[in-house]
C-alpha cells in the first residue's frame, strides 16, 4: 500500500473516531443517535468524493458502488460497522468500513476494470447496545429477523426502531431489505482479531473459517421490595439477590460446559428502585453466552434455564425469560478461504486459519452468499475498550489483502 493511501487511511480512522459521544479515546457511536447519523453523513461524502454511487436500504445500511462493466451479474461485497458501543475503540468495525472504501479507491486509482460491480456495506446497528440485537441490518438482509419482529424493536426509552429509523431519513418498508437469492458474488469482512492470537505469534493475516454461535436471553426478576432495614432476611424476595446466583450460574455453565470455547457473560444488570436503603423488587438482566460448539452452548443454555428456575422457585422470585437471540455458527466459504490465505502468502504475509470468536455481519451474510473474513492483529488482543489498536502498517496489510480477493473476485 503506497504512503499516501496508508496517511489517508489513517487520517480517516481518527475523522471517523472523532465523531463520538464520549471524548477521545473513547468511541460512543449508539445507532441513530446524533454520532451515528453524523458518522453516516461523514462516509457518504468519502464515498461520493471517491466517485462511487451510494444508497441507504429501509433499515439504514449503506450500500456505496463501484459499477462494473456488467452491472446486472451478482456483485462482489465488502464491509462492516461504524457503529460503537459505549466507551469501545476506533477499529472495530471501522477497519472493515473504510478499510473497504480505501481498497476500492486503490483499484479505481491504479486503473482497474471491475466486470462485476463491487459494494462496500456499512451495515446498520452490528451493536447491540440500543435494541439489545446485534447484526440488525445483516439479519434483516438475510432473512433471519422478520421485518414483523423488527418493527416491533423498542429501545430503552420505548423508542421503537420504526420512529427511529424514520426521524433518520430511512424511508421504505422493512421486508424490502431482505436480499434475493444470489444478490451477491461473494462477501469479504476485514476486520481486528479482536483477541490476542495473531498479535502473540506475530502472525500478519487470520483466515476466518468459522464463526461462533452467539446467543442472548433477558431475564425480568420479580420480588418483593421494602424497607432495608425493617424487613428480616427470611422474610426477604430479594430480585437482586436471586440475579446474583443467576450470575454465577452463568459462569459455572460456562466453565463447565466441557467446550474450552464457551463463554458467558452477564454485561447488564438494572436494579429497581436504585436506593441503598429499599430491597431490589425489580432486576433486568442480560445475558451473553456463546461457543464455537454450539450444541455445548444449548446444553449450557439448559442447564442455566433449569438453575434459574430453581433458584427463583426458592426465592419467591417471578421471571419472565425472553431470548433474544440463539444462532447457528457459520462456515466461511472453502473457495475464498483458499483465495484470502493465497493472496496474503503471495504478498510475503504470515498466515493463520482461525475462529471468530466474536459475531459479525458475516455471521448472516454466509446464509446469503460465499463468505470469508480477514482478521489483523490488534494490541494485546483488545477491543470494546478504548485503548483498542492496530497499527497502519497492520491494517495495510489487511487492506492490500482484500483489495487483491476483490479485485479477482469483480473479474469472474
Ligand atoms: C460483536 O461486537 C460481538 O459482541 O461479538
Ligand atoms: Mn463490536
Ligand atoms: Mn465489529
Amino acid at each position: 500500500m503506497s504512503t499516501v493511501s496508508l496517511s489517508r487511511l489513517d487520517r480517516e480512522i481518527d475523522e471517523l473516531a472523532a465523531i463520538s459521544a464520549h471524548p477521545a479515546p473513547a468511541v460512543t457511536r449508539v445507532l441513530f443517535s446524533a454520532e451515528d447519523l453524523k458518522a453516516r453523513d461523514w462516509l457518504r461524502a468519502r464515498a461520493k468524493e471517491a466517485g462511487f454511487h451510494v444508497r441507504q436500504d429501509p433499515v439504514g445500511n449503506v450500500f456505496i458502488r463501484w459499477e462494473g462493466s456488467e452491472p446486472c451479474l451478482p456483485a462482489v461485497a465488502t464491509g462492516s460497522h461504524t457503529d460503537a458501543i459505549p466507551n469501545a475503540g476506533k477499529y472495530d468495525g471501522v477497519v472493515g468500513v473504510l478499510g473497504g472504501l480505501e481498497a476500492m479507491r486503490q483499484l479505481k486509482e491504479a486503473g482497474h476494470k471491475p466486470k462485476r460491480s463491487i459494494e462496500l456495506i456499512m451495515f446498520t446497528s452490528e451493536e447491540p447496545t440500543r435494541f439489545g440485537i446485534g447484526c440488525l441490518g445483516s439479519r434483516l438482509m438475510a432473512g433471519t429477523t422478520s421485518p414483523e419482529e423488527a418493527g416491533a424493536l423498542r429501545d430503552r426509552d420505548g423508542r421503537s426502531l420504526e420512529d427511529l429509523r424514520e426521524a433518520a431519513g430511512c424511508r421504505g418498508n422493512l421486508g424490502a431489505v431482505k436480499l434475493s437469492t444470489g444478490a451477491y458474488r461473494a462477501f469479504i469482512e476485514l476486520h481486528i482479531e479482536q483477541g490476542p492470537l495473531l498479535e502473540e505469534k506475530e502472525i500478519d493475516i487470520g483466515i476466518v473459517e468459522k464463526i461462533a454461535a452467539p446467543s442472548a436471553f433477558r431475564l425480568l426478576l420479580k420480588g418483593v421490595g421494602g424497607h432495608a432495614g425493617a424487613v428480616l432476611m427470611p422474610e426477604r424476595k430479594d430480585a437482586f439477590m436471586a440475579a446474583a446466583e443467576i450470575a454465577l450460574l452463568v459462569e459455572k455453565a460456562a466453565l463447565q460446559s466441557g467446550s474450552p470455547d464457551t463463554v458467558g457473560t452477564v454485561g447488564l444488570v438494572e436494579v429497581k428502585p436504585g436506593a441503598i436503603n429499599s430491597i431490589p423488587c425489580d432486576v433486568k438482566m442480560e445475558v451473553d453466552f456463546r461457543d464455537t460448539n454450539r450444541e455445548a452452548r444449548d446444553k449450557a443454555l439448559a442447564r442455566i434455564g433449569d438453575g434459574t428456575h430453581a433458584i427463583c422457585a426458592r426465592r419467591g422470585v417471578k421471571i419472565d425469560w425472553q431470548v433474544i437471540n440463539q444462532d447457528p455458527p457459520a462456515l466461511c466459504d472453502p473457495a475464498l478461504v483458499k483465495m484470502v490465505e493465497a493472496k496474503a502468502i503471495a504478498a510475503g504475509f504470515s498466515t493463520s486459519r482461525m475462529v471468530s470468536r466474536a459475531y459479525h455481519d458475516s455471521l448472516f451474510m454466509a446464509r446469503v452468499c460465499p463468505t470469508a473474513m480477514i482478521f489483523i492483529p490488534c494490541f494485546n488482543g483488545y477491543s470494546h475498550r478504548p485503548d483498542e489498536y492496530s497499527s497502519p502498517e497492520a491494517i495495510a496489510k489487511g487492506v492490500e489483502v482484500l483489495a487483491g480477493c476483490l479485485k479477482e473476485l469483480s473479474l469472474q
